[in-house]
């Protein structure tokens, strides 16, 4: 391995091939959400041991919508089913709940679990799980750029003072260190609309294999074929003194050039 590697911190997945998982067992759809959700609960048990330290999942985009109601249905209610099944496990290994996305546009019973879940692990310090819950990245954009237009016409902001890190701030995903790490599973080779801005500098890996069977090895998998990359950010080599496997936020500080 090549000096000055470091693994992952933030790996954003988008869950993709659970249609077609059910389809090829001759099942319903929404089978094919359900095992998604026993893949998710493999993943998240798996970051730990792997270092990583935040998890973006794209639950449900605000393009799903269009999909028959009842697959919408089920999928709202399978997260409310996941955090409820699996909180005592969250608590356990201290997992911090949260999510982007708008949540105030979705049923009251997946909002209400969200909330419930956002609280009860508020204060936990282990992995980050972040889940995308009618979420698109062009209109989280479109909301930042708002509420920026709105700071600038109170006299808050100045237009000169707008910059990359002021604009992120206005995000979704405002705090947390971009993704160093983009996977999608099932083939596909799209962005989605996931994460348009956070993944500017993010090492993309698809994986073949559909969502419902992505387990802890194919996670290894992607974060070993990470370390093989050469991570640039436009500049030509890595900082001195890295030191293989060290592991540290600072990575997730670009260094341009
Ligand atoms: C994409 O597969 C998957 C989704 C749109 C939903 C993902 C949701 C889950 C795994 C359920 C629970 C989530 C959490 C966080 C507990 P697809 O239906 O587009 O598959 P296809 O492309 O094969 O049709």
């Amino acid at each position: 391995m090549k000096r000055g590697k470091r693994l992952p911190v933030h790996v954003a997945i988008i869950m993709d091939g659970n249609g077609r998982w059910a389809q090829k067992r001759g099942l319903p759809r929404i089978a094919g959400h359900r095992a998604g959700m026993e893949a998710v609960r493999r993943v998240v048990e798996a970051c730990p041991d792997l270092g990583i330290k935040y998890l973006t999942l794209f639950a449900f985009s605000t393009e799903n919508w269009r999909r028959p109601p009842a697959e919408v249905t089920a999928l709202m209610g399978f997260i409310g089913e996941y955090l409820e099944r699996e909180m005592p496990s969250l608590m356990k290994n201290r997992v911090r709940f949260s999510t982007i996305g708008f949540i105030d546009e979705m049923p009251g019973y997946a909002r209400e679990k969200i909330a419930w879940a956002k609280e009860k692990t508020a204060s936990n310090d282990g992995l980050f799980l972040n889940v995308a819950v009618n979420y698109g990245g062009r209109r989280e954009i479109v909301e930042a750029a708002k509420r920026i237009a709105k700071k600038v016409k109170s006299g808050v902001l100045d237009p000169d003072d707008i910059d990359e890190t002021a604009f992120a701030a206005e995000l979704e995903t405002a705090g947390l260190p971009d993704p160093d790490l983009l996977i999608r599973t099932s083939g596909e080779m799209r962005v989605s609309n996931f994460l348009l801005w956070q993944i500017a500098y993010s090492e993309v890996y698809i994986s073949p294999v559909f969502w419902p069977d992505f387990r802890k090895e194919h996670l290894e998998a992607a974060i070993q074929e990470y370390l093989r990359r050469d991570r640039r950010f436009g500049a030509v080599d890595l900082e001195p003194g890295e030191t293989e496997g060290e592991e540290s936020e600072s990575q997730t500080v670009p260094r341009y050039t």
